[in-house]
């Protein structure tokens, strides 16, 4: 597949204007199940499903500029800001896609990055970053073209799965699928596919509350995390139960079986936490208000019969789930029970969005 991209690159900047610029902004996403372990060229060890967020987004501007003898150089910035480590990260990503987009080597880029969620909310950033930076990658290389059909995006999504896994996911709006999967057709180790049609109308819109507990940034890197199940104990376990969740969740989602789906995605969210706990070294990131709201969250629902379930990250911060019809009872309650429970008592009030949008694409 990779060798296609490569086969298909073009050599030089010729077919560019002098100075351009291209806008995108991309979802962050929630996965429902789990991505955790890789192997190669960023290929997941499972597949897993995931859904797009509306508000958490990022906004990725890429200026370029064919004559200047800056040419094979970036300048980057986040929220106006130089930003050093963002930077060799960017620098790192562009060197491996250079063989994708040789026509790099002659333009100078300018790539500013800004995110609608607040910086330090414990919201990784990295699936809407890296998304909205391969759009505009994809969208360079086809300058003179507005063609966003299936083969566009399923190229975006196998650049941005190079630069973080879960990016793969966040060129699809609603539900995406990433993951060889030989019961879903199409998927692939390669690049993420779009799930939307799988889901009935009435799941198409989830609401997703998500609970800071604590903004800091994560204790283990997610590459750290992917690291430590090469050699994982429960390795082949995991595998298995990924796959076999896979299809209780598709099964639950397609008959709109809440309390199913509940205990899928619960048990795949408290199944990346046992995992961690697990690896050698192993990590505590639940803190003591993660498990309060998780226990909230079930007590409510065993109260109140109401639809609504957890996720969780690789962090502490809760992702509260529920549907439309339930969120008149499901709201009232995380304001008053879940609120308290927050750092600064910051909930972040999401859903299910659209996926990524062109923002501008102009020669200057
Ligand atoms: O894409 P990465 O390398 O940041 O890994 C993401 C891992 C999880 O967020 C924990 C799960 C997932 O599927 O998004």
């Amino acid at each position: 597949m990779g060798t296609k991209y490569i086969s298909e690159a073009i050599a030089g900047a010729g077919f560019l204007p002098e100075k351009g610029k291209i806008v995108w902004e991309s979802p962050s996403n929630i996965a429902l199940i789990k991505y955790w372990g890789k192997y190669g060229q960023q290929y997941p060890e499972n597949p897993s499903l995931s859904m797009s967020l509306k508000k958490s987004v990022s906004i990725v501007e890429l200026i370029f500029q064919k004559n200047t003898n800056k040419k094979g150089t970036v300048d980057f910035k986040f929220e106006g800001k130089e930003n050093q480590s963002f930077k060799k990260r960017v620098d790192n990503y562009l060197q491996q896609l250079s063989g994708y987009f040789p026509f790099l080597k002659d333009l100078h880029l300018e790539i500013n990055s800004y995110n609608t969620f607040p910086h330090s909310s414990g919201i990784a950033s990295s699936a809407s970053f890296m998304s909205a930076l391969a759009l505009c990658l994809c969208s360079l290389e086809k300058f003179s073209q507005n063609i966003f059909d299936n083969t566009f995006y399923q190229k975006a999504s196998f650049m941005a799965r190079l630069g973080s896994g879960s990016a793969s996911r966040s060129v699809y709006g609603e539900y995406a699928f990433w993951g060889k999967n030989s019961g879903i057709s199409g998927s692939s180790d390669e690049y993420a596919v779009s799930f939307t049609n799988h889901i009935p109308e009435k799941l198409q819109t989830i609401y997703d509350a998500i609970i800071i507990i604590n903004s800091a940034p994560k204790k283990i890197s997610s590459s750290q995390g992917h690291q430590l199940m090469q050699n994982h104990f429960y390795k082949e376990n995991r595998l298995q139960q990924a796959n076999t969740n896979i299809f209780r969740l598709i099964d639950a989602i397609s008959s709109n079986n809440w309390s199913s789906m509940t205990e899928v995605i619960e048990n795949e969210a408290l199944s990346l936490h046992a995992l961690m706990l697990s690896s050698c070294p192993g990590y505590i990131l639940l803190q003591q208000q993660t498990i309060d709201t998780i226990d909230a969250i079930r007590k409510f629902r065993d109260d109140s019969g109401a639809q609504v379930c957890f996720t969780l990250d690789a962090g502490p911060n809760v992702h509260v789930l529920y549907p439309e019809e339930d969120k008149k009872q499901v709201e009232p309650f995380i304001d008053q029970k879940l609120k308290p429970l927050a750092e600064n008592n910051h909930i972040i009030y999401d859903k299910t969005g659209d996926g990524p949008v062109l923002r501008e694409k102009e020669k200057r």
